[in-house]
């Protein structure tokens, strides 16, 4: 048994979808990716679907170009979702706020990390829920394509519109309770 294996057993893709979004909507979760050197960042996210696509287990995030995991999940084509449940407040805060560009975050905030099973992508070991993905499909939202003018308004109105990132769930991971 490795180190996130006495941690974490491994459950269905789908087994956690409720608290999923629950916690997204509620303070959101760590979408975790590496940068060209190897170095890995965390970012908030509060969008997230997590279902079915192509008959494989997807999760799908939605990630602003201005964003420095942009360009990290452009270039290494994996990352990982990590969802705390109703903890690591501060954590959240700080990785929706400071970007990768400016600041290690996993050093400043202390991260604590594992390796990750199916991919080179580190996985958060404080969270309950960790998703192992590499990315099958990557769509730029067209503005064109957007029905709702209340949404493009509301979201859109600096441009900067999201790259939908279709992540193949690789491994589902839930924290084993505390002995
Ligand atoms: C609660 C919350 C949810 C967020 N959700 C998203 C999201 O789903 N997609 C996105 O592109 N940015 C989202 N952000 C903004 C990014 O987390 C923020 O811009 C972050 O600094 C980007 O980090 P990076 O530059 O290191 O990638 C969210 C921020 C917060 C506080």
């Amino acid at each position: 048994m490795n180190a996130l294996e006495k941690k974490f057993r491994r459950i269905e893709p789908w087994v956690g979808l409720a608290e999923v979004q629950k916690q997204l909507h509620q303070g959101g979760a760590f979408l975790v990716s590496v940068d060209k050197t190897g170095r890995p960042n965390a970012m908030t996210i509060g969008w997230a679907l997590l279902g079915t696509a192509w008959y494989q287990p997807v999760l799908l995030v939605l990630v602003r170009p201005s964003r420095y995991t942009h360009g990290c999940l452009v270039y290494s084509g994996e990352f990982t979702v990590n969802v705390p449940f109703g903890k690591m407040e501060k954590e959240l805060e700080f990785c929706g706020e400071k970007s990768g560009r400016d600041v290690d975050k996993f050093r400043e905030l202390g991260l604590r990390w594992e390796k990750g099973r199916e991919v080179s992508v580190p996985v958060l070991t404080d969270c309950e829920l960790i998703y192992e993905c590499r990315v099958i499909a990557k769509v730029d939202v067209d503005p064109t394509e957007i029905i709702s003018q209340e949404v493009r308004t509301k979201y859109y109105a600096q441009g900067n519109l999201h790259t939908l990132f279709f992540g193949e769930v690789k491994a589902a991971w839930q924290a084993r309770p505390e002995s």
